[in-house]
């Protein structure tokens, strides 16, 4: 397995790797089983698997967590080899945003609602990063994880948008076994909060019951879902039941194509989880 921390070597070694299929994982590091299950899969299908650790600022609002967000190289560096990881990328900042660095990739229509609204700095970051990244890396394929859906939606988008000849991957949400979808941020939970904050899927699922039943009005089971998080002294961001192809709000059953989603506080950490039907 090869590390590089310069862009500039990576670069070099890319160039020589001809007609070679090429998988991408693109993380922010602190890695858990769900960035593993995507690893995972490009392993089995692709000659060679890149995977690149790199906290991005630029997709943090000055009051989130970007200085604390977890870090753990080392442990990182051994769980990607023993997936038999072929290459691990780990920028730095400056390598990555010189002082000189000008530049934005904005998506405007399906980044305004959701994560968007509460982050409205989010999505600029990521494709943004993802833009220099896919062309630093020049990926056939690039796994994401369905627990960030809005992320997914977007990220085809623009390779459909800005004509890149990549097939994005959206992969299942891997959870705890009780339910808790499995983040990075789960490791500012202790045990037993991380099994109160498992109630986030239990709501969930109880809305896709709901919405497949048909017998409530849409609004009565998104104020159902807030009622029981506001209950367990969950702060919530939004609760949302929406179109997955424009992520606007519905107010009539559809056949498909429906998420159900939510942000939410729990002791000050904020988390969130989705179902697609
Ligand atoms: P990060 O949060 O590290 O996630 C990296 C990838 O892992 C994303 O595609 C995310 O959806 C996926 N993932 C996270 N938790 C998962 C889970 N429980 N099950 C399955 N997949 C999961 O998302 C980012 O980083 C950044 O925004 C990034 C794309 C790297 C750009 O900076």
């Amino acid at each position: 397995m090869k590390i590089f921390k310069s862009i500039k070597s990576f670069s070099a070694w890319r160039n020589k790797q001809q007609n070679k299929v090429i998988g991408f994982v693109p993380t922010m590091g602190a890695l858990h089983q769900g960035h593993l299950s995507l690893v995972q899969k490009s392993v089995q299908i692709c000659d060679i698997t890149i995977v690149t650790l790199f906290v991005n600022q630029l997709q943090f609002a000055p009051d989130e967590d970007f200085k604390n967000y977890p870090r753990n190289i080392k442990q990182d560096i051994k769980n990607l080899q023993l997936q038999h990881v072929d290459v691990i990328l780990i920028p730095s900042n400056n390598q990555m945003y010189n002082q000189k660095f000008s530049y934005c990739v904005s998506e405007y229509n399906l980044s305004k609602n959701l994560e968007g609204k509460s982050r409205p700095r989010f999505f600029n970051g990521v494709t943004t990063v993802l833009c220099k990244l896919f062309n630093l890396v020049l990926p056939q394929y690039v796994y994401f994880g369905c627990k960030d859906i809005q992320q997914l939606y977007i990220i085809k988008k623009m390779v459909l948008d800005l004509n890149y000849s990549i097939k994005i991957i959206g992969c299942p949400t891997i959870r705890e076994s009780n339910g808790l979808a499995m983040s990075s941020r789960n490791q500012y939970l202790s045990d037993q909060e991380k099994n109160k904050a498992a109630l986030i899927y239990r709501v969930l699922r109880l809305a896709k019951k709901s919405i497949q039943e048909k017998q409530k009005k849409i609004s009565e089971i998104k104020n159902e879902m807030s009622l029981k998080l506001l209950n367990n002294n969950f702060k919530i961001e939004y609760v949302s039941i929406a179109d997955v192809a424009t992520f606007k709000e519905i107010n009539q059953y559809k056949k498909s194509h429906t998420i159900i989603s939510l942000a939410v506080f729990y002791k000050n950490v904020r988390l969130i989880d989705n179902i697609l039907i």
